[in-house]
């Protein structure tokens, strides 16, 4: 059975990235995976102070929140799903605290020509982003994906990434809004009605990606 830690980064009631997430969780349970979904706002979790004695003591010295039980869920997981909103071309701030204290799980060392990223253990995981936007393009997206590639690198050379954006999602629900509720919507946002059928198909669309990602992994 494969096992699925999953961080959701939207702190936002109904945000558009749980929907996303939610689409996906539901794929995977129906193919037996077993999942932990991990609010990242929720948590109980430190910043990495930098430190470095991770690159001594193979683990995260920080004590007193949960990254050590955290930190087992993830390196005996199969899958490591992180969905977040865009916030200002990056990821959520909730999800970065996490996100950094991964450095826990790698020796780095400053070389001449840059750093070289050594895992305590080579990983071979799925990881999943599930993105969700404001704007029409994913051009806002890029460095939330320079960023994975480089993680999915630096831990292990046989893990994967895959990658879901959803633009043009301002606000709560809009994913799974019907076509007449987006029709009475879009003027609102000073969006034309024209683009409406075209966004509603794409928003069924991704969800639908999102749920056969989840039952394919
Ligand atoms: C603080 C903040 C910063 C944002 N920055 C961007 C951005 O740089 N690019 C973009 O396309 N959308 C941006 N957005 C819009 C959100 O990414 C978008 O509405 C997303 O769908 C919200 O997801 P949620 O409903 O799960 O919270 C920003 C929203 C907030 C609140």
């Amino acid at each position: 059975m494969k096992k699925i830690v999953a961080f959701n980064g939207s702190a936002r009631k109904n945000g558009n990235t749980q929907f996303l997430l939610n689409s996906f969780l539901e794929g995977a349970e129906k193919s037996g995976a077993d999942f932990d979904k991990i609010d990242a706002h929720k948590i109980n979790l430190d910043y990495c102070n930098g430190c470095l004695r991770c690159n001594l003591i193979k683990r995260c010295s920080i004590r007193g929140d949960e990254w050590n039980d955290l930190s087992l869920k993830i390196l005996e997981s199969d899958v490591l799903v992180f969905a977040t909103p865009i916030y200002f071309h990056h990821v959520s701030g909730q999800l970065k605290k996490i996100i950094d204290r991964f450095r826990s799980f790698v020796h780095v060392q400053i070389t001449e020509s840059g750093l070289k990223h050594t895992p305590h253990v080579e990983w071979d995981k799925d990881f999943v982003l599930l993105l969700s936007l404001g704007s029409s393009s994913n051009e806002d997206a890029q460095p939330v994906i320079e960023l994975f590639k480089y993680m999915v690198e630096i831990l292990g050379s046989k893990n994967r990434l895959h990658v879901i954006t959803a633009t043009r999602l301002g606000v709560t629900k809009q994913v799974i809004k019907t076509e007449d509720e987006l029709v009475a919507l879009y003027p609102k946002l000073g969006l034309s009605q024209n683009l409406v059928e075209g966004d509603f198909q794409k928003n069924q669309q991704i969800l639908t990606e999102c749920f056969k990602l989840g039952e394919k992994i």
